[in-house]
């Protein structure tokens, strides 16, 4: 998602936009850029880069010296970050910036080339201000209503025209999009943090609404041209909560975030109801390798365990900072798959160069457009959360094991593993959970209950077999990570040699225990644990008979009556655990102690 804002009024129009575009940045960072109107023309000024590198770039050039503009700050979704993909775009006449993604725009993009018109950059955005030039002949809104009757999709749109100076045009579809009334002056912004350092009076609009904001004054109108009398909302947080939404935390935000987050990212992997990764075919490798850090490391290992049931094709799951020492056997015939939500990850990194130097295929799975293991794979699958702000990845990790189900799926189909109506099948379930986590996100408080049992925990296992393994490997480390309780994850059949003698009376141990094939076994291992004086937090799946002597807490999942896939929904009350844990022991839940965001050092 990215960010856009406008101002209209009697003001400096840039350092307006600059300030307005530095509360939303968490929106996306990867390039910005104003379009003012000044000396009567419309002047552009953007980059690829931060929000700094615009500024610095500004006190080279000179800023814009006008009263009424636009700007945007960039999270890249066509075409990698740079300046010519960086919004403001424009023709000769007409200037806009963009949130959103249009569906249809590679067949308007064609229609216009016939049209005998030129495309400087990749983006959907341009192929939208192209349209509106197609349809202009000195109406805006005119042309506005034209081409929005051509474009499917998501956005929100600000556009400026050369013949109407010191005049906004905004538009709404689904991006949200709201136009803040202040003093002889106007704004529009993706979101209110934008306009709160200005004022706290702002319209929301609508669907297919088209606001005017002139020096006379703001006008709002539906498609037909009709004004409308809009309710004047008024701000009641400040502007570090607006950054989240009303969410206490972003780690909680981007916990609901998602549902969006999965549907976004597998939707472009889908075509007819198979998976597709724009043709590109993973068949042909013997053998693949999943290396990755942390939480990506965990999505490996679920990786690994959906593709060798499915596929039947080897998978090795490496730690990034082993792989890269370890001298892995690794060759031509192999494909590695490096998974990281930055994209910068050093370890992941090295080992990304290290494949390739053993003449490896390797496949990049990354959330940051344009992040350097982005740059340098052979193939790249980008997953689209959107920015993740939390040191604790959730949206991340949820949206990563997603692709590699899809990968599962595609594999298995290509090696006559699975029939194309059971892969058709298994894409239908996959494409079911969004709804079904946004159902359980409505029942957090199951949840907080239990975690109200660990605030004065100093140690706990997280125990599971076979999937609910590679599950209680992420909740542990979500836990530790942000409630800096010390956890461990064990295969539930290994207490047995050794770690047992580490349960003492009431010491918690979070059992996931929603594998049917394997679940008696799990319940066996529980029951050694209870009888050592452990405190049981089971999570399973809906109706599952849990006797009184088994587990002091019932965590529960919806039954998606397929166990394989039941990882999208295991890991939400997992993350939901940790995180009302540490909220509850006072930790700063999105900046926890000795952690960042990415390890760009070894
Ligand atoms: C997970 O919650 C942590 N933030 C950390 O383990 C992270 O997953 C790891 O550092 C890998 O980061 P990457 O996905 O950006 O490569």
């Amino acid at each position: 998602m990215c960010g856009i804002v406008g101002f209209s009024g009697k003001n400096n129009a840039s350092e307006i936009l600059i300030n307005s575009l530095k509360k939303l940045e968490y929106r996306g960072y990867d390039s910005a850029g104003i379009a003012v109107f000044e000396g009567g023309n419309i002047r552009i000024e953007k980059s690829k880069g931060r929000l700094a590198d615009l500024e610095a770039k500004l006190s080279t050039v000179g800023e814009p010296n006008g009263t009424c503009g636009i700007g945007h700050t960039r999270w890249a979704t066509h075409g990698e970050p740079s300046d010519v993909n960086s919004h403001p775009h424009s023709t000769a006449r007409i200037a806009i910036v963009h949130n959103g993604i249009i569906e249809n725009y590679k067949v308007l993009k064609e229609f216009l080339i016939e049209q005998g018109r030129s495309f400087q950059s990749e983006t959907d955005t341009e192929v939208i201000v192209q349209m509106l030039d197609h349809y202009y002949t000195g109406n805006p809104i005119s042309a506005i209503v034209q081409t929005l009757r051509e474009l499917t999709g998501s956005f929100a749109l600000g556009i400026l025209f050369a013949d109407f100076p010191d005049t906004i045009f905004a538009i709404r579809r689904e991006s949200p999009l709201i136009v803040g009334v202040g003093e002889n002056a106007s704004y529009i912004a993706s979101d209110v943090p934008a306009i709160l350092q200005y004022t706290k009076d702002y319209y929301l609009l609508e669907h297919n609404e088209i606001a005017v904001l002139s020096p006379y004054g703001t006008s709002i109108y539906d498609m037909h041209y009709k004004k409308l009398d809009k309710e004047l909302k008024t701000a009641d947080f400040d502007m570090e909560a607006a950054e989240k939404q009303g969410f206490a935390h972003f780690m909680l935000k981007e916990i609901h975030e998602q549902p969006t987050a999965v549907k976004t990212t597998i939707t472009p992997c889908i075509e007819n109801g198979l998976p597709n990764f724009e043709g590109m075919d993973f068949s042909k490798y013997k053998k693949l390798f999943i290396v990755a850090c942390g939480t990506a490391y965990y999505a490996g290992v679920v990786g690994k365990y959906v593709i060798e049931k499915l596929a039947k094709i080897p998978v090795d799951v490496d730690i990034a900072s082993e792989f890269r020492y370890r001298e892995p056997l690794v060759g031509a015939d192999d494909l590695v798959i490096i998974i990281s939500q930055s994209g910068e990850t050093a370890d992941s990194l090295a080992s990304l160069r290290l494949a390739k130097k053993l003449g490896a295929c390797t496949l990049a799975i990354i959330n940051v457009k344009g992040s350097s293991i982005a740059r340098e794979a052979d193939l790249l699958l980008y997953t689209h959360a959107g920015p993740e702000i939390a040191v604790a990845s959730t949206k991340a990790y949820i949206v990563q094991i997603s692709v590699m189900y899809l990968l599962a799926f595609q594999l298995a189909l290509v090696n006559d593993k699975i029939t194309e109506n059971e892969c058709t099948e298994y894409v239908k379930l996959l494409q079911t959970t969004p709804e079904i986590i946004e159902k359980m996100l409505e029942n957090k408080e199951a949840v907080q209950y239990v975690s109200s049992s660990l605030v004065n925990t100093e140690s706990l296992f997280y125990i599971g077999r076979g999937l609910d393994y590679a599950l209680s490997l992420e909740g542990s480390l979500k836990l530790k990570e942000i409630s800096y309780i010390h956890s461990e994850s064990y295969g539930a059949g290994e207490l047995k040699h050794g770690p047992i003698s580490l349960i003492t009376r009431d010491m918690p141990v979070v059992a996931i225990a929603t594998q049917t094939m394997l679940f008696d076994k799990t319940i066996s291992n529980i029951k050694e644990v209870r009888a050592r004086g452990a405190k049981v937090i089971i999570v399973c799946k809906e109706k599952t008979e849990i006797d009184a002597d088994v587990a002091d807490y019932v965590l529960y999942i919806p039954d998606l009556q397929n166990d394989l896939l039941n990882p999208m929904l295991t890991v939400i009350p997992l993350q939901l655990l940790a995180y009302y844990t540490s909220v509850l022991k006072g930790n700063d839940v999105d900046q926890p102690r000795n952690l960042a965001k990415s390890v760009t050092v070894e």
